[in-house]
């Protein structure tokens, strides 16, 4: 059954965790749409863990309704979420519409994400009525990177906090399905958690948010230039991905691949003619 906002509403109101991944290809999203994650969120953390980017801000629309459109064409069941990269949403309430509409038109996403609280909310109230479910995404907000002076957990004042159930009252009020809360204390989340009726994903956010999402190459082992306390390593995949790559250059250097099995069969008679 297709994942939707009224799908993913009842999970919260039943106390059934939501469970979302980050994917950006096809092949990925075919394996964890079969897996029955309920979200795939093309992020642009895929700066970092696709690009090689040192951070998000130099993604593109263009960048993300690429993998948008892999993503959707694998995901029969899951609901595709795209982040809203940086510079699409936050010089004006046209550019945050405009390119909303682009990434469910050209990216075939289901809903779009962006990062803000209050801020923001202009933005969201305005892509919504355009008929677009939005997430918010509060607390470490990556595109803020070089306003917070680093990745820093967000909330840890009585101020900060404030602000926090505030920011999420607001994306809440301005008509989001779903609030995405990184880098805060769990206490926190789960405060947060209870005050809005919309569900909440954590990501650094302690077991009370309504449901979880991580970074597939980071939950794999696969992406290592720095693991952040909150990833837990499912599988070493990233090991078992180089040994193969050692593998193979063995048995290609020694000769040993391929071998009869691997390869197409052409009578001698034809072969000898050609002599
Ligand atoms: O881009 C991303 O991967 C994200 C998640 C960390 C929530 O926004
Ligand atoms: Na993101």
């Amino acid at each position: 059954m297709k994942n939707t906002v009224t799908s993913l509403q009842k999970q919260k109101n039943e106390g059934d965790k939501i469970t979302m991944l980050t994917c950006y290809d096809y092949s990925m999203a075919k394996l964890m749409d079969e897996a029955e994650i309920n979200m795939l969120l093309v992020g642009d953390s895929l700066a970092q863990v696709v690009l090689g980017y040192e951070d998000t801000l130099s993604v593109t629309m263009d960048d993300m309704i690429h993998h948008s459109r892999a993503v959707s064409r694998g995901a029969d069941n899951a609901f595709v979420l795209v982040d809203l990269p940086f510079m699409s949403y936050q010089a004006s309430i046209y550019d945050a519409v405009f390119n909303a509409c682009r990434m469910m038109k050209e990216g075939r996403a289901n809903g779009v994400k962006l990062e803000g609280g209050v801020n923001v909310c202009p933005q969201i109230k305005a892509i919504v009525e355009a008929s677009i479910p939005v997430c918010a995404h509060i607390g470490l907000t990556p595109q803020s990177v070089n306003a917070f002076g680093g990745f820093k957990v967000q909330g840890k004042t009585e101020e900060a906090a404030r602000q926090l159930i505030e920011d999420a009252k607001a994306v809440e009020a301005a008509g989001a399905f779903m609030i995405v809360l990184e880098g805060v204390p769990a206490k926190l989340a789960e405060r947060v958690s209870k005050e809005i009726n919309i569900p909440t994903i954590g990501i650094g956010a302690g077991a009370s948010c309504d449901g979880q999402v991580l970074v597939y190459q980071d939950m794999l082992a696969i992406f290592s230039d720095f693991k952040p306390k909150f990833v837990k390593q499912f599988a070493n995949v990233g090991e078992i991905m180089k040994q193969a790559f050692q593998d193979y250059k063995t048995e290609v250097k020694e000769g040993s691949f391929p071998a009869e099995e691997h390869t197409y069969a052409i009578s001698d008679e034809i072969i000898d003619k050609l002599y």
